[in-house]
């Protein structure tokens, strides 16, 4: 196995904690502990008097419980509590693919969800993505890429990086596609619970189909990223085994104070997800504002679910080298799409924050300034 370097994480490494302005932040605004706590009397209280030993390998029971009632076809029997999404990525993927399978990856995509089962040796097809088609994914060229000989079909909905959300039929269609090849989904749900119109949220892809491989986290929608908790959620009794035989080898179990705050969180989920929906929309509306502002320098296709979208630079000139300059001489960091090897024209904007109206401020003098 060998993994290439994450070029998102590589490049974000170099300024996230020095630039001013994080424009293309893909999390939630967070909150401070004691906000959390403060969120259910008696909650700071029963975290002083929590236990610091190991947790169960799976999760502790009481988070296990909270993200199943997330689920309705999923007990709590049958969650995998991880650190992060990124190490259920990357158990799922051992534990699914072999070297030699044929994997089908929705593009552009969040690197690990093609690089680990390159590194495995999977022949892996890019199922892509266009803002020409408004980021829509094209059904009949799913068809195309699966085969009989497919063994997991990948997909982010809602999407990361282009903030496109599947309609219920087009979901269903890579579900039923993926079932007349024998394979497995692997539905990357990070972003799930951030849809704009409540009534386009998606069943998670576990509760309708038996091979399907449902992916959350604490860090997207709750804005909790540095409790470092996420979890599979699958009803395929040998898939779970195999990533618990895996996760032996990686964390052996999760941190126990993150899952306590985890199933706090859970607890008041609508109430957190609304406030940073809240601060979503009323960033969306500055951002839309601005690209008609800035329309001969940039096309917009507007997200409809999520906390980013990928805009394309019109202007010709490299998208890294503008970000480099961008974040260099205004501090205002966006994410070039090299990092996600989709072009050199596209950038990642992120909108779930609440200093994202001092950031486009900061963005808009340096670009008025530079055609001045
Ligand atoms: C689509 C997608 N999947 C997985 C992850 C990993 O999430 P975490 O960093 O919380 O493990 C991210 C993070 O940006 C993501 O965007």
């Amino acid at each position: 196995m060998h993994l290439q370097d994450f070029k998102l994480e590589r490049f974000l490494a170099q300024y996230e904690f020095s630039a001013p302005h994080l424009l293309c932040t893909s999390d939630c605004e967070s909150v401070h502990l004691a906000d959390l706590l403060a969120m259910e009397e008696g909650a700071e209280g029963r975290f002083k008097d929590l236990w610091l030993g190991y947790t169960e390998s799976a999760g502790g029971p009481e988070v296990r419980r909270e993200v199943a009632g997330m689920y309705s076809a999923v007990g709590p029997d049958e969650v995998i509590v991880t650190a992060g999404a990124e190490e259920s990525i990357f158990l799922c993927m051992h534990a699914m693919l072999g070297p030699g399978d044929h994997v089908v990856v929705q593009s552009p995509a969040y690197q690990s969800l093609h690089e680990v089962a390159r590194s495995i040796g999977c022949r892996v097809s890019h199922w892509t993505l266009c803002d020409e088609d408004g980021w829509r994914p094209d059904i009949e060229a799913l068809k195309d890429h699966v085969t009989r000989e497919t063994e997991a079909v990948v997909i982010n909905t809602p999407h990361n990086p282009t903030g496109c959300h599947m309609t219920r039929e087009e979901f269903q269609a890579v579900r039923d596609i993926a079932e007349d090849a024998g394979a497995w989904v692997f539905s990357d749900e990070v972003y799930r619970l951030l849809e704009y119109d409540p009534a386009s949220r998606l069943p998670p892809m576990a509760d309708i189909y038996e091979k399907g491989v449902s992916v959350g986290v604490m860090s997207k929608a709750f804005g909790l990223a540095g409790l470092r908790i996420g979890w599979t959620a699958t009803r395929d009794a040998e898939l779970r085994r195999r990533v618990a035989a895996l996760k032996d080898y990686t964390t052996i179990c999760c941190s126990a104070p993150s899952e306590f705050l985890t199933a706090l969180a859970l607890r008041h989920a609508d109430e957190i997800v609304d406030r940073n929906l809240g601060i979503i929309r009323s960033n969306l509306a500055l951002l839309d504002a601005f690209f008609e502002r800035h329309a001969d320098r940039f096309a917009w296709v507007r997200p409809t679910a999520g906390a980013i979208g990928f805009p394309r630079l019109l202007t010709g000139e490299s998208v890294e080298a503008f970000a480099v300059r961008t974040v260099q001489e205004s501090g205002v960091l966006l994410l070039p799409s090299t990092a996600y090897e989709y072009g050199d024209s596209h950038f990642r904007v992120g909108f779930a924050r609440t200093d994202l109206p001092a950031a486009l401020q900061a963005f808009e003098a340096y670009l008025d300034g530079r055609t001045a």
